[in-house]
């Protein structure tokens, strides 16, 4: 059964926290990684949480005392993984584009790490050798994921090593001996189609006889969830059965079983996670009822970013008669979350809620406009919990020095 938390109970969080107020549900986390566990249960899968979605130190214990291991995409991410209790065993860092540096300061603290530049893994190999396993990640020039600005895999793409220069990897590897211990790619954002999975896995394969040490073969995240009625995810079942047939055909050298890791993001947080406003003004013209809500894209970026539809719900009135109206924020942009959007009768006051808002919502936000970044607050067991106060007006000074 699917969890979600009521209307009526989001409401009564507002009234307790006020808003606009950023909501988790513990529970539907677990239900999303359990999804995962159930279907790949007869191979040797490993999940590794795509922090990037959503670092609240409480939504990384949590998802570590569940058993997921952890993707991180900076070191600081890695070390907010450390203090969320994560041993270094089960974090990876999956680089792009980063300072040597910051190699170096992962290796200290002993966690896994892709690398994802011909130039960092010459330095690495010179520094390194074969003292330290690592991964690397690659360009695969497959296209994928919900729109272009969320597709990675693609022959134009910064991210990875394109696979076309593996003469070029080989030899570096060569030259130090390195101990490649895994080869990963992330194609994108959203992908619907299983297929591509396969596809990536085509790609590694032919790769394979160009390493001796491998142990892991790293796909990724990039499953895609409903954001809107009638919207299907990945099928995980299908993708799990695809997954292992096409390993089954697949002659690995020396015999040895590879394990199989995924990077799943909004998987495992999207649809745990709601943002709830309330309306400031409304406002009607020739071209719209515009309704704003006491937010914007410094809170939840990814409509106007990406185009993406969130489902947004009048919670105060849900029997009032429906009308379409604009939903807007109220920052000085034009910062529109729906146009021509269906809703129960809007009035001044009333409380508008978000879903899909825990995967890239809290964690893209700004103080754009001076304003304050939402509270957050995580439902586990019934029992809600602050884990994170609204801004203040103090915050918006601190770290600035008043030389005048
Ligand atoms: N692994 C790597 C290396 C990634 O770069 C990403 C996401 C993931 C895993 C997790 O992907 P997911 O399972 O969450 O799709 N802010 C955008 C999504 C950008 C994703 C960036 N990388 C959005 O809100 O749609």
């Amino acid at each position: 059964m699917s969890q979600h938390l009521s209307p009526d109970y989001l409401s009564k969080l507002a009234t307790d926290f006020g808003t606009p107020l950023y909501v988790y549900h513990a529970e539907k986390i677990k239900e999303q990684y359990e999804k995962l566990t159930t279907a790949f249960k007869n191979s040797n899968t490993v999940f590794f949480y795509a922090c990037k979605a959503l670092t609240n130190i409480n939504i990384l214990k949590y998802i570590c005392s569940i058993g997921a291991n952890v993707d991180c995409s900076s070191i600081n991410e890695v070390k907010l993984a450390l203090h969320a209790g994560f041993p270094n065993t089960r974090i990876l860092y999956t680089s792009n584009g980063i300072a040597f540096s910051e190699i170096e300061e992962a290796v200290s603290l002993g966690v896994i790490i892709n690398i994802d530049s011909i130039s960092n893994l010459e330095k690495f190999g010179a520094k390194y050798g074969n003292t330290y396993p690592v991964g690397l990640r690659l360009r695969p020039n497959i296209m994928a994921g919900g729109n272009l600005k969320i597709s990675t895999g693609h022959d134009k793409s910064k991210f990875g090593i394109p696979v076309d220069q593996i003469n070029l990897i080989a030899d570096v590897v060569n030259k130090y001996d390195l101990r490649i211990s895994d080869l990963h790619i992330h194609t994108g954002s959203e992908i619907k189609d299983v297929e591509v999975f396969v596809k990536g896995i085509e790609v590694l394969f032919s790769l394979i006889p160009h390493f001796r040490h491998l142990e892991f073969i790293d796909l990724g995240g990039g499953f895609k969830v409903p954001y809107k009625e009638g919207d299907v995810s990945t099928d995980i079942d299908l993708l799990a059965e695809k997954v292992q047939e096409a390993f089954a055909s697949h002659a690995i050298p020396g015999g040895k079983p590879l394990q199989v890791w995924f990077e799943p993001g909004k998987f495992l947080v999207s649809e745990c996670g709601y943002l709830v406003t309330q309306v400031n003004v409304i406002k009607e013209t020739n071209a719209a009822t515009f309704v704003s809500v006491n937010s914007g894209f410094n809170h939840l970026i990814r409509p106007m970013f990406y185009d993406s539809y969130h489902h947004i719900v009048n919670i105060s009135n849900p029997n009032g008669a429906e009308r379409k109206y604009a939903v807007v924020g109220n920052i000085c942009e034009t910062d529109t979350f729906a146009w021509d959007r269906t809703l129960n009768e809007v009035r001044e006051g009333d409380l508008l809620l978000f879903y899909n808002a825990g995967a890239y919502g809290f964690e893209m936000s700004s103080n754009f406009n001076s304003r304050y970044k939402p509270a957050e607050v995580m439902v586990i067991n019934g029992e809600a919990h602050l884990i994170r106060k609204r801004d203040q007006f103090e915050d918006l000074l601190r770290n600035q020095i008043e030389v005048l």
